[in-house]
């Protein structure tokens, strides 16, 4: 059971106080959903992953359980690189299934979630080594691959693809796919398409904790990038694009107000909105494409009893 930890630089010129002068300065205004995940923002993401409103959570966990023992099986002696780890309260299903000694490399922006996934994992296993990797996908995965000499089955769960583009999660997997061999895989869990007052329901939860991690945003600009602004003069919002399939948040003034930075004042009239997220969600006919613009092979397909979400098996 063993536990190192490497930090890889974020890229400069992608700081918080930069990446809001230039998002805000925009039309339409917005800020990057990456800074969602401060410490208080990773904890506020588990927390909606608890909601009962936030299903793709308890989806993912249901393939994941009926599908462990087979994916252990099939790559059994691979490594598990994950991209975006967050709690890795799923992947310890799939640890747990392993057979023999596992090496699993958790790729995360926020290494305290990293550091508190490890501590969880490692208290379950005996034959466990892990070496978390604190910086983005690409240059994690990078690095990832330097350290795994073998094969390796790469996870890319709870719909984090959802949060590119369409084309930008064709490009982006296609960067995943540089790194596949033959015998790897990629394992990925893309959320459906489905009808709206699901959707919409599970990005703006009755309990308000998406609302709370939105306006989290606001918070983080003020506490470290010595903005001036009043989160609560702002309202979450999540609506639901029928037409390209796209769950968009918000944070939406309602009332007159202005965010500050240095010399810079931005106003708001009450209505006036910032867009901090995408979420794009798959028709089952669109993973082929997907895969193959990546050029993958979709090798399995896998959903929940009731067709909410779905986990993929990519494979050179
Ligand atoms: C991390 N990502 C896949 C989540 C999603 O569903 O797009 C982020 C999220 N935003 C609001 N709720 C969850």
């Amino acid at each position: 059971m063993t536990f190192e930890r490497i930090d890889l630089e974020v890229p400069a010129g992608e700081d918080l106080r930069a990446a809001a002068l230039v998002g805000l300065a925009r039309t339409p205004r917005a800020l990057p959903c990456r800074f969602f995940y401060d410490e208080v923002g990773s904890r506020l993401f588990e927390a909606i992953c608890a909601t009962e409103a936030y299903y793709p959570t308890r989806c993912e966990r249901e393939i994941l359980t009926a599908r462990a023992a087979e994916l252990a099986e099939r790559f059994a002696g691979h490594a598990l690189i994950e991209l975006g780890s967050g709690s890795a309260e799923k992947t310890a299903l799939l640890i747990a299934a392993w057979v023999g000694p596992v090496h699993y490399l958790p790729i995360d922006i926020d290494g305290s979630a990293l550091e508190r996934s490890a501590e969880r994992l490692l208290d379950g296993g005996t034959h466990l080594r892990i070496t978390g990797i604190a910086g983005e996908y690409a240059t994690g995965l990078a690095r990832a691959v330097e350290v795994v000499a073998g094969p390796k089955l790469v996870l890319f769960l709870g719909g984090n693809v959802g949060n590119f583009s369409r084309e930008g999660a064709a490009d982006f997997l296609a960067g995943v796919a540089e790194h596949l061999n033959d015998d790897d895989g990629l394992l990925l869990g893309v959320d459906l398409r489905k009808e709206r007052s699901l959707l919409e329901r599970a990005y703006a939860d009755p309990a308000g904790v998406t609302a709370a991690f939105n306006r989290n945003l606001l918070v983080r600009l003020a506490a470290e990038a010595d903005v001036r602004v009043e989160p609560q003069s702002f309202d979450h919002v999540a609506e639901y694009g029928e037409a390209d399939g796209v769950v968009r948040m918000y944070l939406c003034a309602n009332r007159r107000t202005s965010i500050r930075i240095g010399e810079q004042s931005f106003r708001f009239e009450a209505g006036e909105r910032i867009h901090t997220e995408d979420s794009t969600k798959y028709g089952r006919g669109e993973l082929g494409a997907l895969a193959a613009g990546a050029g993958l092979r979709l090798v399995e397909h896998w959903t929940d009893p009731a067709g909410l979400y779905s986990l993929n098996l990519l494979q050179r």
